[in-house]
């Protein structure tokens, strides 16, 4: 990534991936899947018309959609799903 040019500047707490180092499926889903379903609900989780195309509570989406993802997302949010597709590259896969 070359440039960020729309780093949020609204106080964002401290987070980072708890499960880093251990397994990328919990860390998917105790840290990716509930930010995702905050920042994203309504269109890409079930019910939403994106879910049957994009569902982001299936790992291999999102690891797919790899920058794509990152490109949507900002701040701690970003640095989430970037600590997350590292640790799912360099763990076991799915
Ligand atoms: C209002 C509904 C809606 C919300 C909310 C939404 N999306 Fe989407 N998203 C879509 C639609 C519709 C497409 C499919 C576009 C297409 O098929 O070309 C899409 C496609 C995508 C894609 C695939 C690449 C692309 O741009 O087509 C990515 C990545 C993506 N969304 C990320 C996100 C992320 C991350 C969030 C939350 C921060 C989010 N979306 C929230 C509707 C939504």
């Amino acid at each position: 990534m070359l440039v960020a040019a729309h780093l949020a500047g609204c106080g964002t707490a401290s987070r980072a991936l708890y499960t880093a180092g251990s397994n990328p499926d919990s860390a998917f889903a105790v840290d990716i899947v509930p930010m995702l379903e905050l920042r994203c609900e309504g269109c890409h989780f079930p019910g939403g018309p994106q879910y049957a195309s994009l569902p982001f509570d299936d790992p291999r989406v999102v690891l797919r959609l790899g920058d794509q993802m990152l490109s949507q997302l900002e701040g701690e949010d970003r640095t989430l799903v970037a600590d997350f597709i590292r640790l799912a590259a360099g763990g076991e896969d799915k």
